[in-house]
Formats: structure tokens, C-alpha cells, sequence
């Protein structure tokens, strides 16, 4: 029942997300990868300009990193493109272009774990095996009034698979976690198995919430040239830093207590929630760094604060792909006292 219910509820409500156009591997194995972390509308917006620069696993694996690096820029997590690219490699060299078919073949792949394995290979190949994720879990705890812990939660999924449908039923689980079965809130009285669950509601004495960290951070906006030929001095993170590693970013700079910076923005990465103060910097940093034209910075890895900074200065245009408009009024930025991200 409850299979046959979800199933007709998705039939029918299902988003029309560009990944469920085809079930191609590698579009369903870069969607999966690239939702692991990022918003569904983050990655949408992603998702067609990655294919466009690397239309096949093939045209992947013979990528420099770099470039990679580059069209995941934005999507933050960069060890998911780095991982998928070994992956794309091993793939076409190892095993002949011949991508894996089940899960526990899926599974030995570069950054492939448990769901994502389970989610390529029943949306592309139909193997009846259950895919848990955040939402998934939450539907299942939900609808048995249970605080399942990780193992009862795969078997309670595995228990209500549909074996007809396995890539439809684990991506209507989804649907149902992301749109109607929502963390807080949940629109109970749309929801297709109402009546066959036990909470109803939201499932009480959960785990409390991480509490947020505060930081401050500052950071130098140093740029040359005229319109049309602005470039933008940058650094890179070492190549063995722990976290956006070889990536590049505005170089940092120090607080200056009652002086007022060319902007604020507000900035989030996990647990830590940034105040990003940004400063205007006539000289050059003693940084190690370099000027990077305003039409390559689409073409290289920054950081998604980076990003941020250079879109709010209009350096970096929004319009993802392309970094036409430089600064065409700085005044009006300078202006601009604070902005939420
Ligand atoms: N989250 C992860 N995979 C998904 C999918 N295939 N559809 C919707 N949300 C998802």
C-alpha cells in the first residue's frame, strides 16, 4: 500500500529536474554527486554547463583538474569533483569505459559510498536496493515513529522497496523528504501516506541542533585596469591545505578597528557562520598572488566565497558562465554597506 501510494503521488508531483530526463550513468552518477552537499537549485544551475564542458565520462577522465575545478566552482566540496575525476579515470582506463552496473561494484569507485551507489544503480540499472539519505531518513523515522538508527533505517527502507520501480521509488522517497515531508513544517495534509504513518507531524525529542560558530574574516579586493581589461590580484590555497585545497581566493587582509570596510557579507560553510568583511586595498599585498583577467575567472577554481565577493563587485557577473561586467559603477559598491548572502 504504502509503495502504491507514494508511487501514484509521484507520478503525479514529481519536479521535472534536468537529471530525470535520462537515465544515462553518467548524468545520474554526476547528479547524485553533485546533490550530496548542494541545494537542488544550486545545482541545476550546474549541472547543464558541467555537461556542456564535459559531455561524457570519457571527455572527464582526459580533463586537466583544473578545469574540473573550475565547473565545480560555485557547488562547493570540491574532494566530490576531485573524487569523481579519479573516478572518471579509473573508469576509462581501468575498466575499458565500461561503468559499473550494481551497487557493490558502484561502491569501489572514488568518492561513491553507500547511497550514492544504491542511487545509481537503481535509477540507472533498476537494482531493486534502497537509497537512504537525510531525507529519506527522516520520511522513514516519520512514518514509523521510530528513532531508527542508521542500520534499522536501511532495512526499514529495503522492507518498503518496490522491486518494479526501485530508481522511481527511492527518488519518490526523496521527493517526498524534500517537499512535503520537510524538517520542520512538514505539509502533513498533502502528503500521500498520511495514513499510513505514525508521526504525523514533526518526531519529537530529536538531537538539538548544532549551535552555529561565529567568526569574522577580512579580505582585500585589489583590482587594476580599465573596463573591459580589469584584472583582479588573487592567491591560491596550498595544494595540501585541508579544505578547498589549490583553490583561489581574495587575499587576506587585516581588521582596521573603527575604519568602515567596502563591504559586509554573511557567509556560511557548515557549522560556522562568517561575518566577511571586505576591504579596499590601493596597494598590492605581500600575498603571493596574480592579477587574473575579469573574463578568466569563470575559467579557474575559486572558492564560493570568492565567488560571492567578486559577484557583489560586480567583477564576477551573475549569470554564472561568464564574467563580462566588470566593476561598471564601484561607486554603487561602495555604497553598499551590508548584505545578507
Ligand atoms: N537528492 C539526491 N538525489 C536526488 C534525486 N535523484 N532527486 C531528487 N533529490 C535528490
Amino acid at each position: 500500500m504504502f509503495r502504491l501510494k507514494l508511487l501514484a503521488w509521484y507520478d503525479l508531483h514529481r519536479r521535472d529536474l534536468p537529471w530525470r530526463a535520462s537515465r544515462d550513468p553518467y548524468r545520474v552518477w554526476l547528479s547524485e554527486i553533485m546533490l550530496q552537499q548542494t541545494r537542488v537549485a544550486a545545482v541545476i544551475r550546474h549541472y547543464h554547463e558541467f555537461l556542456r564542458r564535459f559531455p561524457t565520462i570519457e571527455k572527464l577522465a582526459a580533463a586537466r583538474e583544473a578545469s574540473v575545478l573550475a565547473a565545480w566552482s560555485g557547488l562547493g566540496y570540491y574532494r566530490r569533483a576531485r573524487m569523481m575525476h579519479a573516478a572518471a579515470k579509473h573508469v576509462t582506463r581501468e575498466l575499458d569505459g565500461k561503468y559499473p552496473r550494481t551497487s557493490r561494484e558502484l561502491l569501489k569507485l572514488p568518492g561513491v559510498g553507500r547511497y550514492t551507489a544504491a542511487a545509481i544503480a537503481s535509477i540507472a540499472f533498476d537494482e531493486p536496493v534502497a537509497a537512504v539519505d537525510g531525507n529519506v531518513e527522516r520520511v522513514l523515522q516519520r512514518v514509523s515513529g521510530t528513532r531508527l538508527a542508521a542500520g534499522p533505517v536501511w532495512k526499514a527502507a529495503a522492507d518498503l522497496m518496490d522491486t518494479q520501480r526501485p530508481g522511481d521509488f527511492n527518488q519518490a522517497m526523496m521527493e517526498l523528504g524534500a517537499t512535503v515531508c520537510t524538517p520542520r513544517a512538514p505539509a502533513c495534509l498533502t502528503c500521500p501516506v498520511i495514513e499510513l504513518c505514525a508521526t504525523r507531524g514533526e518526531l519529537q525529542g530529536g538531537k538539538k541542533a548544532v549551535p552555529q560558530r561565529k567568526k569574522e574574516i577580512h579580505y582585500a579586493l585589489v583590482h587594476r585596469g580599465g573596463p573591459g581589461r580589469r584584472e583582479a590580484f588573487l592567491v591560491q590555497r596550498p595544494q595540501d591545505a585541508s579544505l578547498m585545497a589549490g583553490m583561489w581566493e581574495l587575499p587576506e587582509a587585516a581588521d582596521k578597528p573603527g575604519e568602515k570596510p567596502l563591504f559586509t557579507l554573511r557567509h556560511s560553510i557548515t557549522v560556522t557562520d562568517y561575518t566577511v568583511k571586505v576591504w579596499r586595498l590601493a596597494a598590492l599585498p605581500r600575498a603571493r598572488g596574480k592579477w587574473i583577467a575579469a573574463d578568466r575567472l569563470d575559467r579557474i577554481a575559486l572558492t564560493g566565497l570568492a565567488r560571492k565577493i567578486l559577484r557583489h563587485t560586480g567583477i564576477l557577473s551573475h549569470d554564472a558562465a561568464s564574467s563580462r561586467s566588470w566593476l561598471q559603477d564601484f561607486s554603487s559598491c561602495q555604497k553598499a554597506k551590508s548584505v545578507a548572502g
